[in-house]
């Protein structure tokens, strides 16, 4: 019985807080942010962000208890459409915000870099979200997971040194271009499913690169192996047709084995020894 008394006091007490939390308004400008927001974000599901109720309980808006501050919007699989609104990043302490799942297009805005003083998770995850993702990311040193994956976000992906950054996911989208050593720590299947990402953690990716590194070997020598003398190739001249053949065959051979190769055979090598 008094076990009973305890937990139904217990409970009364507990749902005192949250309404009293769910009570509570966020700053002005934090909740014309919000109104702004939503009222320029077509949405599917009807969210009840009006003036009758306080906007701290308003769908997928929760308030810090010391400041009433918005700490966390989540809108997950709402229809939200549109582009990502300037208005969120009037949220001055918003440390997460989750938004996957929707209808949103257009680009990530670099203005998300006035999040810098608080935003620890940013999920955007399977939207409609197209352009670069911004190098401006990396003022949000408070980061600890950043999900873009199953957008449309193209180009190469901008050094991202976050040091807290737990959780990082790009994958199926259109990027290109070589993984930034910064970001090679994370699984790759954190870069799965874009066609022309390469480099580490994508061991089956190689970056191959379009130049040879620098300084460039004379057009029109062949490359020579790496520590031959220079003279190699007036020696090999003198060698008999057996010898080169068999020096052709391990060229070869060493060449389709490396990927990259500046001048990779596509088929067997030649019979006979080709004579320059
Ligand atoms: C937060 O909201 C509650 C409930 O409306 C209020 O009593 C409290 O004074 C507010 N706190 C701040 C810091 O505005
Ligand atoms: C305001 O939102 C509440 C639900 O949160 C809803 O019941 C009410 O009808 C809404 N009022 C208006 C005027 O939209
Ligand atoms: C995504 O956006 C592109 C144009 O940027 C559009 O062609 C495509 O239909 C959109 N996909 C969805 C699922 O909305
Ligand atoms: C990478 O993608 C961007 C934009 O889609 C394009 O402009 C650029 O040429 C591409 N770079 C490479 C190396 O494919
Ligand atoms: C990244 O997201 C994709 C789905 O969009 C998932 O398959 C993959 O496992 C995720 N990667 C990590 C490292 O969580």
């Amino acid at each position: 019985m008094a076990r009973n008394k305890l937990l139904a006091t217990t409970m009364v007490l507990v749902l005192t807080t949250v309404l009293l939390m769910a009570g509570a308004e966020p700053p002005a400008s934090e909740r014309s942010a919000l109104q702004a927001f939503v009222s320029g974000t077509a949405h599917e599901r009807a969210l009840g962000w009006n003036a009758s109720v306080p906007a701290c309980a308003w769908t997928g808006v929760t308030c810090d208890k010391a400041t009433n501050s918005t700490v966390v919007i989540s809108l997950r699989s709402n229809r939200l459409s549109g582009s990502i609104p300037d208005d969120l990043f009037s949220l001055p302490r918003l440390r997460s915000l989750f938004l996957q799942g929707n209808l949103l297009t257009g680009a990530l805005p670099a203005e998300i870099a006035r999040l810098s003083s608080s935003l620890e998770h940013l999920a955007l995850s399977h939207n409609n979200l197209s352009g670069p993702v911004p190098f401006a990311l990396n003022s949000l040193t408070k980061l600890r997971s950043l999900m873009l994956d199953g957008n449309s976000f193209s180009g190469s992906l901008p050094s991202i040194t976050i040091r807290r950054l737990e959780v990082f996911n790009v994958s199926d989208n259109n990027l290109n271009g070589s993984i930034p050593s910064s970001l090679a720590r994370f699984p790759p299947e954190s870069f799965a499913g874009n066609l022309h990402l390469c480099g580490a953690p994508l061991l089956d990716r190689p970056c191959h690169p379009f130049f040879p590194p620098s300084p460039p070997p004379p057009a029109a020598a062949p490359p020579p192996p790496p520590g031959s003398p220079d003279d190699e190739s007036n020696k090999r001249k003198k060698l008999s047709g057996a010898a080169v053949v068999a020096i052709a065959v391990g060229r070869w051979r060493g060449c389709s084995a490396r990927a990259g190769a500046p001048r990779p055979l596509l088929g067997p090598p030649p019979p006979a020894p080709e004579i320059r």
